[in-house]
């Protein structure tokens, strides 16, 4: 079952994803070398509050933190810390805010400083690759065609798809049916109806793409410690493809 949203929840979801894009773009302003990690959860979860809203990550299955910071080979859910950010680093920003019950969930990577154009080439790719993705997010898709759209374009690029994360539906929980994987199944059901709400996030690694998962329990990082970059939008599902309701 996916859930169909009213006027009334896309409403509140819409709210909820202005904040995050908001705050995910005062963070990014804010981080620079020297800072630590830790402040910019510190940051997020003063301005969600200044905003009304609630961090949707704090609690969730026991997740400690508002925000998740992951640097450079970490592909997703880093904890912020007291390490500080250097020159060079890449760093990927995830961040959900809840209003009144409804969610919104988005990522943002960028590099810090003098940053190697390779890795500034799998950041363009890995965003690319989510604006390709959220535009097949149409009414009368198949569900399939996101994911075979994103791995498509990645691999064209040189870089693999992190297959141990998927994207999901959203709205009143983080995490909702269906699965949103970021490569092409055989199955590619169920169809995409209008009112649907989604958090598309391609996970998008420099090497081959395995990962594991660090001694907190939570952190990915990849195997061979190539570089990541995770890019994530909540849409709306509409007949003119995925709406971002994730943006200022
Ligand atoms: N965007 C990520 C996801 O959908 C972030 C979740 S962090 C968690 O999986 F702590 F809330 F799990
Ligand atoms: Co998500």
């Amino acid at each position: 079952m996916i859930s169909i949203k009213n006027g009334e929840e896309i409403r509140l979801m819409k709210e909820a994803g202005r904040i995050v894009a908001v705050v995910l773009n005062e963070l990014k302003n804010f981080a620079q070398v020297g800072i630590e990690t830790q402040e910019l959860d510190e940051k997020a979860r003063r301005l969600i509050k200044s905003f009304g809203g609630k961090p949707a990550f704090l609690g969730y299955r026991g997740y400690p933190y508002a925000i998740c910071v992951s640097l450079n080979s970490e592909v997703v859910h880093g904890f912020p810390s007291d390490q500080s950010i250097t020159d060079g680093d890449i760093i990927s920003l995830d961040l959900g805010v809840e209003i009144d019950g409804f969610l919104a969930d988005a990522a943002i990577t960028f590099g810090i400083g003098r940053v190697d154009p390779e890795n500034q080439r799998l950041i363009k790719v890995t965003e690319e690759a989510l604006y390709i993705g959220l535009a097949q997010a149409k009414e009368g898709n198949y569900l399939g065609q996101i994911g075979s759209s994103i791995e498509e374009h990645v691999k064209k690029e040189g870089f693999s798809v992190v297959r141990e994360f998927v994207g999901h539906g959203i709205g009143k929980n983080l995490h909702e049916g269906p699965s949103i994987p970021n490569y092409s199944l055989p199955i590619t059901t169920p169809l995409l109806k209008k009112g649907m709400t989604l958090a598309i996030e391609p996970m998008v690694a420099y090497g081959k793409g395995d990962i594991y998962i660090s001694s907190n329990g939570w952190t990915a990082k990849t195997k061979d410690g190539s570089m990541a970059a995770h890019f994530e939008h909540t849409v709306l599902v509409t007949p003119q493809g995925g709406k971002v309701i994730t943006s200022i």
